[in-house]
């Protein structure tokens, strides 16, 4: 019992197939086929007109936070509860991380914290799209374009989530895709940055590429980087993108195995899935309502005691060593992020989950609860 992990990946004799031709193939005139592929046809799919892989999604946010511009001294908002690698690049660029609260019922960016954040050195505004959940982008969209401010969306964790009918992916002038081991799409360690805008993406693929002059072999004008993809890579990623509607409803039907089994107990939240939206529900998150007087620490170790694994909600940033004197200036102000972060925890989201792995960390949430009776 216990023995099941947390995360990992659905791959079929289809990958293994088209990952054999990129290693039999995939070089000389055919070195970036797959590359080029998958980014052209990722694009398309989220309705974006250019698709720049790298490396993985944090080399994609520094791409895009150098490409417009971000340096010492400004400021870029993003949300207090995400993963580390959406601030990681405001920082790499030297420049502030401004941590906003969440929502309490999407768990991500709150507009209103955003708005009132705003300051004269606020030079963009990322939003992430917290395990499949979507912010209010309406009211996110409407104030970056009142004070003139970019919008990045974070939709490392939201293949296959929409927003009224728009999917993830699709808002702001760029967006960002992880396909870490751990994504419901993945490479091993990847990402993919999608774009709009001509000027951007010409930038983007020179930063990318240790600032090459394009016609001009081995002649660099700028010191930049070195984020690029490789075929082999891309080619996991062209072939699991094939399969994305299988591999979405699959997360879907773990997250709705999970609320189905655990619906009779009242005062737990789980991932959003608001009207006219789709949750591709990355990873299942369950966040436990006050009434039940119990925190993720709690939760989590009694969960570890009976054998299981579980992991924590993200902690607001500010919390964390890695900003040290942030917990200070945030704590008061990011109340919901404080609040809901100290309440939720995550469950197995791994594609070679069984029903009786789910029964299993449901039966724990249920005794942890004092809910012992069978579903
Ligand atoms: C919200 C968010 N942003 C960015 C990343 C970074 O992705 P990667 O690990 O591919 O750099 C992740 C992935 O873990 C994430 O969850």
């Amino acid at each position: 019992m216990g023995k099941f992990f947390m995360a990992g990946p659905w791959i079929t004799d289809h990958e293994i197939k088209i990952v054999e031709d990129a290693m039999r193939d995939g070089w000389y005139e055919n070195a970036y086929y797959y590359v080029e592929t998958f980014q052209k046809e990722f694009a398309a799919y989220h309705g974006r007109k250019y698709g720049i892989m790298t490396p993985n999604c944090t080399t994609s946010i520094h791409l895009l936070l150098t490409a417009i511009g971000i340096k010492n001294g400004d400021e870029v908002i993003c949300p207090e509860c995400t993963w580390i690698a959406t601030a990681a690049p405001i920082t790499y660029l030297r420049a502030e991380p401004v941590f906003c609260d969440i929502d309490s019922i999407h768990w991500c960016i709150d507009a209103s914290s955003v708005e009132r954040s705003i300051t004269s050195k606020t030079k963009a505004i990322i939003a992430v799209d917290l395990y499949g959940n979507m912010p209010n982008m309406d009211a996110l969209i409407a104030i970056s374009e009142r004070h003139g401010i970019p919008l990045v969306e974070d939709a490392a964790e939201a293949v296959g989530s929409m927003y009224k009918g728009v999917r993830a992916g699709k808002f702001g002038i760029g967006s960002v895709f992880s396909f870490h081991r751990t994504k419901t799409i993945t490479t091993g360690e990847g990402g993919m940055l999608l774009l709009d805008d001509d000027n951007l993406y010409e930038r983007c693929m020179f930063l990318r590429d240790h600032g090459r002059v394009a016609g001009i072999p081995y002649y660099n004008s700028e010191v930049t980087y070195k984020y690029m993809p490789f075929n082999l890579q891309a080619a996991l990623g062209y072939a699991q993108f094939q399969r994305i509607e299988e591999l979405v409803d699959k997360k879907r039907e773990l997250f709705y195995k999970y609320k189905e089994r655990l619906s009779n107990i009242e005062d737990i939240y789980f991932n959003t899935e608001p009207e006219g939206g789709v949750n591709g529900v990355w990873t299942t998150a369950l966040v436990f309502g006050k009434s039940h007087n119990m925190t993720k620490k709690q939760a989590m170790r009694q969960i570890e005691d009976m054998g299981l694994p579980s992991r924590p909600f993200f902690y607001p940033l500010s919390s964390l060593p890695a900003y040290p004197e942030y917990e200070a200036k945030y704590k008061d102000k990011n109340l919901v992020a404080y609040d809901i972060s100290s309440r939720g925890i995550n469950l197995s989201c791994a594609f070679n989950l069984s029903d009786e792995e789910i029964d299993q960390q449901c039966n724990a949430i249920r005794k942890i609860l004092g809910r012992n009776e069978a579903r």
